[in-house]
């Protein structure tokens, strides 16, 4: 490897990709070969969407911020297209890392290997299955150009060998958002938030909503609303809301009526190392977000996730998540309290950024960069 310091941009976008990039960057910032780089696309803005999980985080303030905003699909992807080519042909990285499956992750990814620049995608093969969701079409044509796939679980490399990609891309690493789990831990374990609410440890459960699937109609969201009220009866609920399903609650006159509930607790969306206190201290999770799934069968919290599909079955097989609905979500509350997993699945361990560091520094050792 020669001595200058090879560049490497790490993708930052949207809140789940925070905490897949904060144990990469920082694990290579130890390496004296490596320059990384974090690029915001500015996919998510608000304070407590962005700036607050980079605080957490322990990340620096990115190193270039492309303050892309909020848009269609088209204008979103294009928007990060457009200003991150400029970006690649001024700063020339010798390696683009990318996370996830948001907008932003398969417009790098395009406006990269068009360049001829190598792009890795880390959580690379989940696939839902359902093409009605954005992500789904976001990770089949990530991983179908990227040129490095970097897997969490047996599955996903299954997936990819399935879809005809050459097994010498993939390399399973395991779980990178659990590394941040396992590095903010003690940090967590300090925030005081659950005792602020009032709240009992297993006495109350937690609630995320944002998928289009589940609040962006006002029949789904109100019959979804109907369901917290009622379960809100027997436990108390915290529901920090996303900013799409507190634009739609409002605009679909939902908001009050959940607000003036008994036992519904509503917050602002919260930081990482809040957020995660919260649920450390919980009975169990309602959600649609992918990340929460993965974090509660790490923690052995019952988990239902209200979707017909999961990219990420390992959590139903192995883990704590069971798919519900909202007519069936009481019935399935009771179920998934009983379910437990022994041991997390293989290389859910914390080790994820080491096993990334390997193969980047291979590929500049070998010069196929
Ligand atoms: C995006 C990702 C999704 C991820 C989710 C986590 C895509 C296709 N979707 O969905 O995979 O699970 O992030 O949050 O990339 N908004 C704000 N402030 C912000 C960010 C967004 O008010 O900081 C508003 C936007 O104006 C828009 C809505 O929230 O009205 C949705 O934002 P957007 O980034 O388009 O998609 P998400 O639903 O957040």
């Amino acid at each position: 490897m020669n001595s200058i310091k090879k560049i490497i941009h790490l993708i930052a976008a949207a809140r789940p990709n925070f905490m897949k990039i904060a144990p990469l960057y920082h694990a290579l910032t130890k390496e004296l070969w490596a320059d990384p780089i974090i690029v915001h696309t500015g996919q998510h803005y608000d304070l407590n969407m962005s700036e607050a999980f980079f605080r957490d985080l322990n990340l620096q303030t990115p190193h270039v911020h492309l303050n892309v905003g909020s848009g269609t699909h088209a204008e979103q992807t294009g928007g990060v297209m457009i200003a991150y080519e400029k970006v690649l042909i001024d700063s020339k990285p010798d390696l683009l890392v990318v996370v996830g499956d948001v907008n932003s992750t398969v417009a790098c990814t395009l406006a990269a290997v068009k360049l001829g620049i190598k792009v890795a995608h880390l959580e690379a093969g989940l696939r839902s299955f359902d093409k009605t969701m954005p992500e789904e079409i976001n990770r089949i044509v990530t991983d179908s150009i990227a040129d490095y796939l970097w897997t969490p679980s047996p599955d996903a490399d299954a997936n990819l060998i399935r879809e005809g990609i050459a097994p010498e891309k993939i390399t399973m690493v395991g779980n990178i958002m659990i590394d941040s789990l396992v590095m903010m831990t003690p940090a967590i374990r300090k925030e005081t938030i659950r005792k602020d609410m009032g709240l009992a440890d297993k006495n109350y459960g937690v609630v995320t909503l944002h998928r289009p699937s589940n609040v962006d109609t006002p029949e789904v969201l109100s019959r979804l609303c109907q369901a917290l009220v009622r379960i809100a009866k027997q436990t108390a609920l915290v529901f920090p809301i996303h900013p799409r399903t507190a634009k739609n609650l409002r605009e679909f006159g939902l908001y009050d009526r959940l607000n003036d509930a008994p036992g519904i607790i509503l917050t602002d969306p919260l930081g990482y190392k809040a957020f995660m206190k919260l649920i450390f201290g919980c009975k169990f999770v309602i959600t649609d977000s992918g990340g929460i799934q993965e974090e509660t069968t790490y923690l052995k919290i019952p988990c239902l996730t209200l979707r017909s599909n999961t990219e990420r079955p390992v959590t139903i097989t192995e883990g704590t998540n069971k798919l519900t609905t909202p007519e069936r979500i009481e019935d399935d509350l009771e179920d998934v309290m009983g379910k437990n997993c022994k041991t997390p699945p293989l290389f859910w361990d914390g080790k994820t950024s080491a096993r990334v560091v390997k193969p980047i520094k291979a590929i500049f050792a070998e010069n196929l960069i």
